[in-house]
């Protein structure tokens, strides 16, 4: 695996493997845990060059977020990455991404104002801005991001079409612990009573998915359960429980497409994100397939 810093080394590096096949791109701010590295893999066994970005974005961290504390450690990402196959780490200084006089961003309306994007000013205008830029410095045939970050899944895919990006955008199951905590490089945050004050969080999506089985299709109800079990835990403070359109991310007034129950919740000072998406069974196609 060759670790390359500049997006002229990048080019150089992916020009002549471009004409023999496909290029994979996995964009990652590093820390790698299983989540990581199933893009990784995944990404391995359909592209014939595999690309890992590694750059902790600061334009995607609100002033008063963990920018400074977020965990960076090269040396055993490098030894993750390798070990899958990766072909090139691309590991840009933050003036190779945002040079000086750096003015352009990118803005995804709609799909930003609500859950994390209500939650955190500024965060998916840093995320659309950094991933418009990565695919157009990489131009991959296909990228690769989980469904944990099911918003941030959603906005990519939709700048990519509004600005014609070229290349696949490919959703990836969320990688869970045995208990079914959602992978995270922030678990690493957690102390071990609120790790397990965390484990209120999937039970959350678990009991609202128990009560959609049974039949349950109001919106109030649904969000009911999940806040009932997250209130239940003393450790954790909610940040945001919500059921919106899992294609365009709207309020619904009954589950009658698949719905997205979207979850935050802060333990201790830490904020984790899941999901899941609730699906009708009269509905056959997968959200992503939906025209919006
Ligand atoms: O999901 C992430 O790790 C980041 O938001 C991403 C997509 C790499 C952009 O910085």
């Amino acid at each position: 695996m060759e670790i390359v810093r500049t997006v002229t080394e990048l080019r150089q590096r992916l020009e002549p493997v471009r004409a023999k096949g496909r290029v994979g791109l996995v964009p990652t701010m590093g820390a790698f845990h299983e989540g990581h590295l199933s893009l990784m893999r995944r990404a391995r066994a359909e592209c014939t060059a595999v690309v890992v970005s590694l750059f902790v974005n600061p334009a995607q961290f609100g002033p008063h977020e963990d920018l400074e504390r977020y965990p960076r450690n090269l040396a055993a990402d490098c030894a993750f990455a390798e070990n899958e196959g990766v072909d090139l780490l691309f590991a840009p200084p933050v003036d190779e991404v945002y040079p000086a006089g750096f003015r352009t961003y990118v803005d995804v309306e709609g799909l930003t104002e609500r859950l994390c994007g209500a939650e955190r000013s500024g965060h998916f205008r840093g995320v659309a801005t950094v991933v418009t830029k990565l695919l157009c410095m990489v131009l991959p045939d296909r990228s690769y991001f989980g469904e944990k970050d099911y918003q941030q899944l959603q906005v990519i895919r939709r700048l990519a079409r509004d600005l014609n990006l070229p290349g696949e955008i490919v959703s990836c199951p969320i990688v869970r612990e045995p208990d079914e905590l959602a992978m995270s490089s922030r678990n690493r945050y957690l102390t071990p009573a609120e790790r397990v004050s965390a484990r209120a969080v999937p039970r959350a999506w678990q009991a609202v998915r128990a009560c959609f089985a049974a039949g349950e299709r109001a919106p109030d109800a649904l969000l009911d359960v999940a806040r009932r079990v997250l209130e239940a835990e003393p450790g954790i403070r909610v940040n945001y429980v919500e059921l919106v359109d899992a294609v365009d991310l709207t309020p619904i007034a009954r589950v009658t497409a698949p719905a997205l129950l979207a979850l935050a919740a802060f333990v201790g000072k830490t904020r984790l994100i899941d999901n899941t998406v609730l699906c009708p069974e009269q509905v056959e196609a997968a959200p992503e397939e939906r025209s919006t």
